[in-house]
């Protein structure tokens, strides 16, 4: 078992585990120990082949379900365009249940096979379509946030893919709420309901108001865009005369497991009130490269003790591979610290060396990192938290995964994919065998 139990730490150990019939680690016992015998010889017990090893599920923390069918199209558009003629236009199929329904049908197991044992959704304005998702991740057995997309702004939303005003979207926000709580077979909230305003450009004053009272009110998690690219930040800085953190902040949305996808323009402002709030950002290193005209600093942002995850943005990124965002994270953070213009001296190039992200780092949050900007327990394989693992393999011809713990941790961040990945488990129930 590989266990990322710090961003710069972690532990290889041949384990055996008893899980629960809830789904619970209950016993983690090491080899050498007496329960560690007791637990091999058990029949229930989980048995790995060894040459592989175990792995926290990784966490998405920042995807939008409906763009599934645009993965890899129009990346050359900027961020503005992008939404307009493209993004906005696809969105508006999912008025159509039938649609919806066959691609979540195929967008949720997709995910599974990427190891992906939670993700935090942007769905669309439609409600039947985004309980359809809803209904695809309890049907699969995934861990799933989803959020129905508040959006009124009459300027810069299409009149054909808007709510009609704040009302409209703050009471569809609330029965949305309602009707995932109320969901057949999520008594034990495997699929939860998020607020999601799609960021500040596409919402109204009251709109943004009136979704954090019901934040308030029903203690559901927010999820936002921040901080994005030049255009969104400059927008935000003329419309609101600040920052989209201390916006967010001064509406009330800025709370405790608030989610803001991108914030590359983040200041140091905006990133102590975000570690203050126990809010967190997810990052989406490879969307960044197309949408965002700068880097998050991530490395940064640990150091600030911001709570930070992964995020694909499919279809602002083209994989939907955690892995690969992690692999995309280490490799824009060394351009980042060392800089690209050969132009200049070398300690004049970049940001420095201390803005590298460590391949360590990026596996920590591509598993506890995401899930504890979401207030889980999972992302580590500790007795008494919920059983989310991905099984990997080391016996195909690229990754190998025999070593000390960071040079594991290094391969499984540089090769790892789907073909490596055998099993997967969600609440200890096995959702991809
Ligand atoms: N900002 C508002 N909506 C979106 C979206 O769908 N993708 C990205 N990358 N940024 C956004
Ligand atoms: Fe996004």
């Amino acid at each position: 078992m590989l266990d990322p139990l710090a961003p710069d730490r972690v532990a290889l150990a041949e384990i055996a585990l008893r899980i629960d019939a809830d789904g619970t680690i209950a016993e983690r016992a090491e080899a050498g120990s007496a329960a560690y015998a007791a637990l091999s010889a058990d029949a229930h017990a989980l048995h790995l082949d060894p040459a592989d090893l175990l792995l926290p599920g990784l966490t998405d923390l920042h995807i939008h379900a409906p763009q599934w069918p645009q993965r890899g199209a129009a990346l050359d558009r900027p961020l503005a365009q992008w939404l307009a003629a493209h993004t906005f236009p696809l969105e508006q199929r999912y008025a159509d249940l039938a649609y919806a329904e066959s691609v979540y049908g195929e967008l949720v197991p997709a995910l599974l096979a990427q190891g992906t044992t939670t993700a935090l959704y942007f769905a669309t304005l439609h409600e039947p379509a985004s309980l359809a998702l809803a209904r695809t991740c309890l049907a699969h057995g995934q861990r799933g946030f989803v959020g129905l997309v508040a959006m009124d702004h009459p300027e810069l939303c299409p009149p054909q893919y808007r709510h009609p005003d704040a009302a409209a979207a703050i009471a569809a926000t609330r029965r949305f709420i309602d009707a995932v709580r109320a969901l057949p077979g999520n008594a034990a909230g495997l699929v939860q309901p998020v607020i999601t305003p799609r960021f500040i450009p596409a919402c109204t004053d009251a709109l943004l108001a009136g979704l954090a009272r019901l934040a308030a009110e029903t203690g559901v998690r927010v999820q936002t865009h921040a901080s994005e690219s030049d255009w969104e930040h400059a927008h935000v800085l003329a419309r609101c005369g600040c920052t989209d953190t201390e916006a967010l902040d001064r509406f009330g949305l800025l709370r405790r497991h608030a989610v803001l996808a991108h914030g590359n323009f983040l200041d140091v402002q905006d990133l102590a009130r975000i570690a203050a709030r126990e809010a967190a950002v997810a990052h989406c290193p490879i969307s960044n490269a197309f949408f965002a005209d700068s880097v998050l600093p991530v490395r940064a942002l640990l150091d600030r003790g911001v709570n930070c995850g992964l995020g694909t943005d499919i279809a602002g990124g083209f994989s939907p591979s955690i892995f690969e965002n992690a692999r995309a994270a280490v490799l824009s953070a060394r351009m980042l610290a060392s800089g690209t213009d050969p132009g200049r001296a070398p300690a004049a190039r970049g940001a420095g060396a201390a803005m590298r992200l460590a391949f360590t780092e990026a596996l920590w949050l591509a598993t506890r990192g995401g899930a504890q900007a979401l207030g889980l327990s999972t992302g580590q394989l500790a007795p008494g938290t919920p059983f989310d693992a991905i099984e990997l393999s080391g016996r195909g011809p690229v990754l190998r995964l025999d070593g000390p713990a960071e040079a594991v941790a290094q391969r499984i961040v540089c090769h790892a994919s789907a073909a490596e990945i055998g099993r997967v488990w969600v609440a200890g129930t096995c959702v991809k065998a």
